[in-house]
Parts: C-alpha cells; sequence; structure tokens
C-alpha cells in the first residue's frame, strides 16, 4: 500500500506553550499525534524567528515520535548538518529558498531523512516539477508561511489537487502535507484535494481537548 495512503496528522509546535514543552510534547503523542511538525524560521525566508538546531536536538532527545522538521530559512543548505545531527527525522526545505535543490533533497535523503519540499502559496505549481521524482513528500503551504493562527488560503487546494494528479500520472509516491489553517472546517477539502499529512497549530494545541481535536481531525 503507498504510503501516501496513510492519514498522518502531526501537530504543530508552533501553536504549543513554549514555557510547557515537555508537557506539550506528551500531549500531542497522548493525542495520538503521528508527527510533530517543527517549523524553523531565520527572520530572512519569513517574517518571523522561531527555534534552531538546539532546540531540535531537545525534542529528539526526549520524545519518540516523528519529529517533521519544516525549514523555513533562506539557506536549508547552509544548516542542513546540524539538523540532521540534531535527530531531525523528516526535513522540508523551501523551494524558494537560496540552495541548490536537488543537491539539498539529495544530501537529505543520503543521511537517512524524509525528504521534503515546501512551496509557498503565491508561488506557481510548476516550480517543483523538476524535483517531484526526489522528495518523499510535497508541503503545500496553505497560508502564507510565518505565523499560526491564519485561514486557509482556498486557492491552495488548486495546488494540491495538481500535485496528485502528477503523482498518479507519473506512478510517483509522495506524501502530499498541508500546512495553515487547518482545522474541522478545512479538513475535509483538503481531503479531497488529495492531502493526506496534516499540520495543525491552533486547532490542535490551541484546544483543552487535544484528544478529541485529534480523533475528530482523522476522522473527517
Ligand atoms: C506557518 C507554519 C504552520 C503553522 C500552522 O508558517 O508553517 O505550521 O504553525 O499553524 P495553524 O495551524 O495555527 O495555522
Ligand atoms: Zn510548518
Amino acid at each position: 500500500m503507498a504510503q501516501y495512503t496513510k492519514r498522518i496528522i502531526a501537530p504543530s509546535l508552533l501553536a504549543s506553550d513554549w514555557s510547557r514543552l515537555p508537557e506539550e510534547c506528551s500531549r500531542a503523542i497522548h493525542a495520538g499525534a503521528d508527527w510533530l511538525h517543527c517549523d524553523v524560521m531565520d527572520g530572512h525566508f519569513v517574517d518571523n524567528i522561531t527555534f534552531g538546531p538546539q532546540f531540535i536536538e531537545c525534542l529528539s532527545k526526549t520524545n519518540d515520535i516523528f519529529l517533521d522538521v519544516h525549514l523555513m530559512i533562506e539557506r536549508p543548505d547552509h544548516f542542513l548538518e546540524r539538523f540532521i545531527k540534531a535527530g531531525a527525522d523528516g526535513i522540508t526545505v523551501h523551494v524558494e529558498a537560496r540552495h541548490d535543490v536537488s543537491e539539498t533533497l539529495r544530501r537529505i535523503r543520503t543521511a537517512g531523512c524524509q525528504a521534503g519540499l515546501a512551496i509557498r502559496p503565491e508561488s506557481d505549481f510548476s516550480l517543483v516539477l523538476p524535483y517531484l521524482d526526489q522528495i518523499d513528500l510535497l508541503l503545500v503551504m496553505t497560508v502564507v508561511p510565518g505565523f499560526g493562527g491564519q485561514k486557509l488560503i482556498p486557492a491552495t487546494l488548486d495546488t494540491v489537487r495538481a500535485a496528485r494528479d502528477w503523482r498518479e500520472k507519473h506512478g510517483l509516491a509522495y506524501h502530499i502535507e498541508v500546512d495553515g489553517g487547518i482545522t474541522h472546517e478545512t479538513t475535509p477539502a483538503a481531503t479531497a484535494a488529495g492531502a493526506n499529512v496534516f499540520v495543525a497549530g491552533s486547532s490542535l494545541f490551541g484546544v483543552p481537548d487535544m484528544k478529541s481535536a485529534l480523533t475528530e481531525m482523522r476522522r473527517l
């Protein structure tokens, strides 16, 4: 069975209470999270700054869950080794960042990590076409990257559909991940468009009963 037929729920730590990080990670794991989504931001590629390799290392040492690291940074190639050493399981880099995309993806796979490629809402799907046979996951940003709590941009689901159609047509097997504004309201449309990995911050970490919210999201 192709990997992308499995629904994967990845709560985004950006929306968690960082003053209680160990408890928040346990909350997500006990709620049934498949992955923990870690948004790395450098203040250049996006207008926000979050955390770096040392933060990922702490997560990796204290939790036994797949760390889905989303590098919203200008130079993912320059920092790649440090995220690999830190224990990232999946590393997703932006096609719009300043690096040799194929070379970065190759290095991620050589290190034994899942290779992901991300595309911003305003970018044309054609930008990722040259790389779709080199990835394990395509991350379609469904909000402008940099902040949680935004509304899903409906036009981004056209990119999800195009990615699914391209995958079928070319016999490829990458996951399709949607990231930003994923709630109980938007999950059905994202699923219908072809997504199988759902990143959710506000709608999971932001609610008291994360387990019910996550179970419900898995069902939709
Ligand atoms: C935004 C991040 C998203 C964000 C999702 O740049 O990539 O992962 O944390 O947060 P919500 O689910 O609140 O939109
Ligand atoms: Zn993200």
